[in-house]
């Protein structure tokens, strides 16, 4: 497995790849079962795949969960080892991608940025445009890898390659969960057993919005979510919302043609978790 820290050093290795297909994955490390399905899933449709870690300092809205943000590379290293030879690492140091100065490109995602994750962690997305633009950049990907897991991130990836011409497919893949339904996450480390364990109700919760989806509306379905949170102390809810799959918007009326998804966030003392469900 070769291991990369430098970007000219990937691109002159990756040049000997010419007319073979590149696949990008890019994560922040701390590797599970989720990050392992994208991997995999690039493994099959290219020749070559290339999996940045890189914990992006400018899309944390909060010191504190940068701070705490699990890092293990060399266990992550050895997971990639067991799965594949034809793994390429990229690992890079925050002043390969940043040089001196840790800041991020403000970008227009046609009013995506400003809904759900938006509105709660300012400057978020404008810091993971950035990191995936310069990895774009340093990698020349054909395809690259995202999880349904962060939805709003996808499609703002959607748009940002749309919006600055770079010709890379963008493949979104379904999200993993634990046996328990709570969808994986490097921070679900950091949950306590308890945690970990009660955390399979935000699934649930919204299994049952998807159950009632079309019969109750969308108020009222927010209003039984708010409730349902209410009722207990271990998870405190941010958000919940259904909005239109494209434009991620609140939904006013449903429109039978058009997509729509539930999205959740919520705290467990200070660990914040997000979710997501099709609901047609
Ligand atoms: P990270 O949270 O490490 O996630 C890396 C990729 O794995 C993202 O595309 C994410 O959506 C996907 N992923 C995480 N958990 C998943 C799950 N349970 N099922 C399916 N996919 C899952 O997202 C980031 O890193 C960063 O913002 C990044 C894109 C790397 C930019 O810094």
């Amino acid at each position: 497995m070769d291991i990369f820290q430098h970007k000219s050093a990937i691109k002159s290795y990756l040049q000997s790849f010419n007319n073979q297909l590149v696949g990008l994955v890019p994560t922040m490390g701390a590797l599970h079962a989720g990050h392992l399905s994208l991997i995999e899933q690039s493994l099959k449709e290219n020749d070559v795949t290339v999996i940045s870690i890189f914990i992006n300092p400018t899309q944390f809205n909060n010191a504190e969960d940068l701070k705490k943000y699990p890092r293990n590379l060399d266990k992550d290293l050895d997971t990639l080892r067991s799965l594949s030879n034809d793994i390429v690492v990229f690992c890079p140091e925050a002043d390969e991608m940043y040089g001196d100065s840790l800041v991020s490109e403000k970008f227009d995602f046609d009013g995506l940025e400003f809904e759900m994750e938006g509105r709660f962690r300012t400057g978020h997305f404008d810091g993971v445009g950035t990191i995936v633009k310069k990895l774009f950049e340093a990698v020349d990907p054909d395809n690259a890898y995202f999880g349904e897991k962060d939805f709003q991130q996808l499609q703002i990836i959607r748009t940002l390659v749309k919006k600055h011409r770079i010709p890379v497919n963008i493949v979104g893949c379904p999200i993993k969960r634990e046996e328990n339904g709570l969808a994986m996450s490097s921070r679900n480390e950091r949950l306590s057993p308890e945690q970990r364990e009660k955390a399979s109700m935000i699934y649930a919760c919204l299994k049952d919005v998807r159950k009632e989806f079309g019969t109750k509306s969308a108020l009222e379905l927010e209003e039984w979510v708010i409730k349902y949170f209410d009722r207990q102390s271990l998870f405190s809810l941010e958000y919940f919302e259904i909005a239109d799959e494209e434009t991620l918007k609140k939904v006013k009326s449903i429109v039978p043609e058009k997509r729509y998804r539930a999205f959740i966030a919520v705290y467990a003392n200070d660990i914040r978790l997000i979710d997501n469900i099709a609901l047609n």
